[in-house]
């Protein structure tokens, strides 16, 4: 997952009980593109250890429920939240809601997922467009009518030509890096609102 930037959103993470600097980027996102409601069903693909979580659970409250996989051990940490399940597991194994514990799709799907870097920049940058691809051909799994996604990229010439693809499935399709990001990262995120299921 690479090395950790101990800058001021890690320091702002650590004083504010945030298991990752991550969670400022998902906070940005949500506060200008309005992703997550209070009550809604939120599916978190490579939650670990769990800033999103954190976030997302008090964003949906109590009625709300959040569900995080990731093929790394289950945090327990996040054991003490009451509207949220972690298993561990691959998203490309999932194949019935009923393994998430749930009987319908989500409201909202994020994904923050990243592949073990080898360094190798076009190796990693392929790596990490199957990540991309494998969540987006998943949605009509996992996502409803009308849903909200987010999910990282990594740029690149053949990141860009798959989501130019994707963007007829959402009413609304956006890319953002946000502050938190580091200025020489080739993330960004890209937020598709208003899921149109086949
Ligand atoms: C950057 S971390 C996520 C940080 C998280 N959003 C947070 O706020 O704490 C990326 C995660 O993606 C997970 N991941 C990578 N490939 C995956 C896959 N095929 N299925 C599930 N999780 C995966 C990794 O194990 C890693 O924990």
């Amino acid at each position: 997952m690479g090395f950790k930037v101990k800058d001021h959103y890690f320091k702002k993470a650590k004083q504010d009980n945030y298991l990752a600097r991550s969670i400022y980027k998902l906070e940005e996102i949500d506060e200008k593109y309005h992703v997550i409601e209070k009550n809604d069903q939120v599916l978190d693909f490579g939650y670990h250890p769990g800033s999103w979580i954190q976030y997302t659970a008090k964003k949906v409250g109590p009625e709300g429920r959040v569900v995080g996989i990731d093929i790394k051990e289950v945090n327990k940490k996040l054991s003490t939240l009451k509207n949220v399940d972690v298993y561990q597991i691959d998203v490309n194994d999932v194949k019935d809601l009923k393994m998430l514990g749930v009987d319908d799709k989500f409201d909202v799907v994020v994904s923050d997922m990243a592949p073990n870097t080898t360094g190798i920049k076009s190796l990693d940058q392929i790596k990490s467009l199957q990540l991309v691809e494998m969540a987006f051909e998943h949605l009509n799994h996992f996502l409803k009518e009308d849903g909200n996604f987010v999910i990282k990229v990594f740029d690149s010439h053949d990141a860009q030509v798959y989501l130019k693809q994707q963007k007829s499935r959402f009413k609304e399709f956006s890319f953002l890096k946000p502050k938190s990001t580091r200025s020489v990262s080739k993330e960004f995120f890209v937020i598709g609102k208003g899921f149109k299921s086949v």
